[in-house]
This record gives C-alpha cells, sequence and structure tokens, in this order.
C-alpha cells in the first residue's frame, strides 16, 4: 500500500470476545484525535448488497450448505472491499472492521471444516489481495463468550451452533495466525476488563506506528 493510503484495522475473535467494543472505543479515540475515521462491520458493511447478504447468513431458519455459506461471506466481502473499504483507504481514512477474512477461516475452515486451500484462492479473489495493516484477536475461551450473549430469542445461526463448533473456531484463529506469519498481528485476552483492552490496543498501534 503506498503512503498516500489510510490505515486498515481489523478485529476479530469469537462470540462474546468484546471486539465490537474494542473497535468502537478506538474509532471513539481517534476521531476525538481529529482523524478521519470509517467504523464498519462484516458481513454487512453496505446499506445494499453487504446488508441484504448478512440477513441471509445470520437467519437461524435457513439451513444452509456449508459451501454456500463461504461463498456468500466472500460475496459479502468482495462488495464491502471495492464499494465500502477501498474508496475510504484512497481517501486517506483509517478504516476499522468489525471482522474480516480471518473470521472465514474460522469460522467456516475451522467451524465448518472446509479446505483451507478453497477460502484461500476464493478470499485472493474477494479482497483482490487487500490485507489488513493490523489485525487484532480478541481470544476467548468459547465457554465464557458464549455466556455473554444471553439474550437466547434473539441468537443467530452461529450463536446457535454447539460448544464443540465453537471450540473449532477458536482452533481456527488460532491456525490462521499461525499460517499468515507476514500479517502484522496481536492476540489480546478477550477476558481482560475493556479499558485494560483499549489501552493495550493504542498501545499496539503506536508501537507498530499505525496510529
Ligand atoms: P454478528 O452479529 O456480526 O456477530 P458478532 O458480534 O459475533 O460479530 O454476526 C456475524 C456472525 O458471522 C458471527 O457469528 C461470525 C460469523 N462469520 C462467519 O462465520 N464467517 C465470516 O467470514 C464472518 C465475517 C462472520
Amino acid at each position: 500500500m503506498s503512503d498516500k493510503l489510510g490505515k486498515f484495522i481489523v478485529f476479530e475473535g469469537g462470540e462474546g470476545s468484546g471486539k465490537t467494543t474494542q473497535a468502537r472505543l478506538l474509532a471513539e479515540y481517534l476521531q476525538k484525535e481529529g482523524r478521519e475515521v470509517l467504523l464498519t462491520k462484516e458481513p454487512g458493511g453496505d446499506e445494499g448488497v453487504c446488508k441484504d447478504i448478512r440477513s441471509l447468513l445470520l437467519n437461524p431458519k435457513y439451513k444452509m450448505s456449508p459451501r454456500a455459506e463461504l461463498l456468500l461471506f466472500e460475496a459479502d466481502r468482495a462488495q464491502h472491499v471495492e464499494s465500502v473499504i477501498r474508496p475510504a483507504l484512497e481517501a486517506g481514512k483509517i478504516v476499522i472492521s468489525d471482522r474480516f477474512d480471518a473470521s472465514t477461516f474460522a469460522y467456516q475452515c475451522g467451524g465448518r471444516k472446509l479446505s483451507c486451500e478453497l477460502f484461500a484462492a476464493i478470499n485472493k479473489f474477494a479482497t483482490q489481495e487487500l490485507t489488513p495493516n493490523f489485525t487484532f484477536w480478541l481470544d476467548i475461551d468459547p465457554e465464557i463468550g458464549l455466556k455473554r450473549n444471553v439474550d437466547a430469542a434473539k441468537r443467530d445461526r452461529f450463536e446457535l451452533e454447539d460448544l464443540d463448533f465453537h471450540r473449532r473456531v477458536r482452533k481456527g484463529f488460532e491456525n490462521y495466525f499461525q499460517l499468515y506469519t507476514t500479517l502484522k498481528a496481536a492476540r489480546l485476552e478477550g477476558v481482560f476488563a475493556i479499558e485494560t483492552l483499549h489501552s493495550q490496543v493504542l498501545a499496539t498501534l503506536e508501537n507498530e506506528k499505525i496510529i
């Protein structure tokens, strides 16, 4: 990426890991510093195509084939990169995304047991090889994380999966960061207090000269 481009920061993690809160706190901090920030998420990062794909993906009434699921997440990503993330980076903004491609590796390759090679090829096509400048993995024992999302009536298709699925997702994140060693990334303890994690996020990004 050239220096004129903004920075792309991603928060990853399992259910109830606190990544949404950390993404928001970072965005608020940077905005107060006068930086131009775009806070976004996957799936569902634009008001049209992505939002509709998101509702398909999360709807608990659908029994979806894992292959269809992987393709829909990647379709969402292709649209998100091209219509939201790239233009914001080209405008020099700091883009903060709540989830990106490590989630597909963790959930669809780890959780659903699809092939990593298949993921790599389709993901390369969808992202046009855009990679984050920094990725935070908020790691948490799924038994603890799932209990944080207590409202059973509002559970989506993934939150309804059993503990074994979520254990495979956690292992999937671990494998992802072991495999993609050139990525700049840090693993943080999801059980830590919100303010502690926020300070760790800021210190890491300052050390890495990302912000
Ligand atoms: P969301 O409501 O955004 O949940 P969360 O707060 O946990 O991020 O739902 C996103 C769900 O989609 C979440 O369970 C993880 C899953 N997911 C995948 O399975 N693969 C992916 O590539 C992405 C981006 C998300």
